[in-house]
């Protein structure tokens, strides 16, 4: 239930008066208290959390799903401490906590808001069985670097995508109305610039200059602020020299001044600590006050906090007021949720973890997010009448574990359903299977089983390749530099086509990998990322055509890491390349003089062509995109336009098509990318079936920072596509007139 507007006002009102009417009670220790978030299994000494909960000098834990505990520690706080605060319970839910949707970086390749939702809405209301009320999600970092682990848990490359969908799961975990039993905080993270880390490196460097990050790193963070995001938390990383916990520059002057931000921030778990090991500060003490003066309102996990904001704040180098505004931000987010008035969970209040609903909810984003990436001859999908037998190979088909990706702290691996057992299932006894799991798992050396592999396939229809990376190959600190399918899968591959029969490869893993050394070898590619719990049921479903799939990439693949960074929405270069200029470097005559080489922005050996782009996936069915059209060619600023465009489906089967608008805006105050994404729909039509998709456009969905950071919507020459991919061609032209 959401209550009406009016209620909503004075509730804030009554809010910031309870607030300060309890700020005038506390003492500084106690004010410093709730500033600390103590992590439960950092092995304290026995008594240490109900003592500091007794005596009001904790204001959340961190890493506990076990109910029981959860409600004594909250009574500790609310029954025995003098001022009965209740705590935060903090923990990492990123997509799921009993079952497990797709990683994040899956579900992003729905573009499919309402699923994202209703997936962060599974997941909180089954953490929340627990006492958890607050989750560290969505992690909204922009990822342009396939290296990084952590792309895993991005929504990938794109900041309106990511905006989008990171407004979506915070819909989801906070729901319509934070005191709703099941509704728990949502956290966006990591502020800011995480993304960006040098190489792909967890933790490196990031430096980017500030028009990048106001035009693409923030535009998901200010999008989650605006969302009503309760918290957001710094990144690790330095960025431009100053890591993003000591970061005054973006958590006062852009979060607070700029947005308006009333929540509050946590630090990243002992960045606070980690100032001094980054070379900012020489101690402890002075992390905290460069902290605390750039704005962390509370410390995760180390406690310097505790030990040193008591003595700055006495010394006068920390003003109490500050103190105050840190304490009013956490107490804030307490309110809203409810706490004060319902610091207890009793399970019976919420629905049973995994239940059918949750399981159906985990089935559609798995199917919804994976990629049809290639499909020769129309390969699949595969017939379940004229199919008698198929091989299923790989270390990923039958890997209840692996499949479920990176942070699944509470995932539950019983509850896994495999591709191996899917399709069992689904062919029954009509269709033989002969599953060889030929590598132990996916970084294995050994080579033995794989003439059974190859075996398996030659008396087989068809062969399915289960491949891809186990989930300890992404996530946090878990960043590679070859992005190759790993171990001897790729001699895997080439062992079962000289078997001679189509081969499929269904690919789990936690980032784009660089295919170019098998993609020759199958006859169809299927990117299923981590597909989570329910991952078998959705992959028979397409395999078998029970489904088309509707995925499309939320991040662009290199075909090898060299090219990398490699994202579609890039600056045009004063030496944009082009097909008819590029050459090879096999094919660089001998001393070929330089000019001969098109002397534009390629690599010799690689082109300028990722292997597939943004917005790519296909489908069973063909979609044609035809007659482009806005309402208006030229319009003044503060107008809007339709821009549409009619889409048949002129294939045999009913699918989704994921609809795509891109602008670019031809000349600006600073460069303007080649292509940006400002609009996207998912629609369903039937074979032969015809519409109209109309997309909205603001000319302020057009403003960009410009030279001096003012955002700017500025007169010009537009061009904007309509498809299904980020090389669609489909385009008209518009103009944004002069006002002088
Ligand atoms: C470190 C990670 O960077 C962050 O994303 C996570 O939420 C915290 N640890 C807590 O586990």
């Amino acid at each position: 239930m959401t209550l009406p507007m009016e209620n909503r006002i004075i509730d804030s009102v009554t809010i910031e008066q309870r607030i300060s009417d309890l700020i005038g009670q506390m003492t500084l220790a106690e004010k410093i208290g709730q500033t600390q978030q103590v992590n439960s299994s950092h092995g304290h000494p026995p008594h240490y959390l109900a003592d500091g909960l007794r005596a009001g000098l904790i204001g959340s834990v961190l890493n506990l799903a076990d109910l029981g505990t959860v409600n004594e520690l909250q009574r500790l706080a609310v029954e025995e401490s003098r001022l009965g605060i209740p705590l935060l319970v903090g923990r990492d839910v990123i997509h799921g906590f009993k079952t497990i949707m797709p990683i994040p970086l899956g579900q992003a390749a729905s573009w499919n808001p309402e699923v994202v939702r209703l997936g962060a809405a599974v997941a909180g209301r089954e953490a929340a069985t627990t006492g958890i009320n607050w989750t560290f999600a969505p992690m909204i970092d922009i990822s342009r670097d396939p290296r990084w682990g952590r792309i895993a848990e991005s929504l990938g490359e794109d900041p309106y995508l990511a905006s989008t969908l990171g407004v979506a799961m915070i819909e989801g975990f906070q729901g319509q109305d934070l005191t709703e039993i099941g509704s728990i905080a949502a956290c966006a993270k990591h502020f800011a610039g995480y993304g960006a880390s040098e190489s792909g490196r967890d933790y490196a460097t990031t430096n980017i200059p500030e028009n990048e990050l106001r035009n693409v790193y923030l535009q998901p963070f200010k999008a989650a602020v605006d969302a009503g995001v309760m918290t957001l938390m710094t990144s690790f990383s330095d960025i431009n020299g100053v890591p993003g916990t000591a970061n005054e520059f973006l958590l006062r002057k852009v979060l607070r001044e700029e947005w308006s931000f009333d929540g509050f921030v946590i630090s990243d778990y002992d960045s606070v600590r980690q100032l001094s090991i980054h070379g900012l500060t020489a101690n402890d003490r002075d992390s905290v006050f460069e902290a605390v003066t750039a704005g962390v309102d509370m410390e995760m996990a180390s406690d310097t906090y505790a030990h040193h904001l008591g003595e700055l704040t006495e010394q006068g180098r920390i003003s109490i007021d500050t103190i105050d505004a840190m304490v009013t931000n956490i107490l804030r987010a307490k309110f809203r949720l409810g706490l004060f008035e319902n610091p207890y969970t009793n399970q019976d209040d919420l629905p049973p973890l995994a239940n059918a609903a949750a399981l159906e909810t985990a089935r559609t984003a798995a199917l919804q997010s994976i990629v049809l990436l290639k499909n020769d001859h129309a390969t699949l999908p595969l017939s379940a009448a004229s199919t008698k037998s198929i091989a299923v190979i790989g270390p990923m088909a039958d890997a209840p574990y692996e499949q479920m990706g990176t942070w699944v702290f509470d995932g539950d691996e019983e509850l896994s359903q495999t591709p191996l057992v899917a399709i069992q299932d689904f062919v029954g006894d009509d269709v033989r299977v002969h599953y060889v799991r030929a590598m132990e798992n996916s970084r294995s050396k050994n080579a033995e089983s794989f003439d059974d592999a190859a075996a398996a396939a030659a008396n087989s229809d068809a062969a399915i390749l289960f491949l891809g990376e186990e989930s300890i190959l992404s996530g946090e600190a878990h960043s590679r530099a070859d992005i190759n399918l790993p171990g001897e899968q790729a001699e895997l591959v080439r062992r079962v086509r000289e078997a001679g029969k189509p081969v499929i490869a269904v690919i789990m893993a936690g980032r784009p990998l660089t295919l170019t050394n098998i993609i020759d070898q199958v006859d169809a590619i299927m990117y299923a990322w981590h597909p989570g719990t329910m991952g078998g049921p959705a992959i028979t479903d397409l395999l078998f055509g029970v489904e088309s799939p509707s995925g499309k990439l939320p991040v662009t693949f290199p075909s090898m890491v060299g090219q990398i960074p490699i994202y579609y929405n890039q600056k045009n270069t004063g030496k944009p390349p082009s097909d008819d200029q590029i050459v090879h470097i096999d094919d660089i005559a001998a001393r070929a003089p330089q000019t001969s080489l098109g002397m534009s922005a390629f690599h010799l050996d690689a082109g300028y062509k990722p292997l597939f782009a943004f917005g790519h996936g296909l489908s069973y069915t063909d979609f044609d995109y035809q007659n482009i059209r806005m309402s208006a060619h030229e319009i003044s600023i503060g107008d809007s336009v339709t821009v549409s465009a009619e889409l048949t489906n002129v294939g045999a089967v009913a699918a989704d098509e994921i609809v795509q608008m891109y602008v670019r805006d031809l000349v600006g105050n600073v460069t303007r990318p080649v292509r940006e994404l400002k609009g996207f729909t998912r629609v369903r039509l039937e074979p032969g079936q015809q519409t109209t998709v109309n997309f909205e456009l603001r000319t302020d969905d057009l403003a960009f920072y410009g030279r001096s950071m003012q955002l700017l919507t500025e007169p010009g020459e537009f061009h904007v596509w309509i498809g299904g991919s980020s090389e669609t061609e489909l385009r008209t032209e518009f103009r944004i007139m002069d006002s002088n």
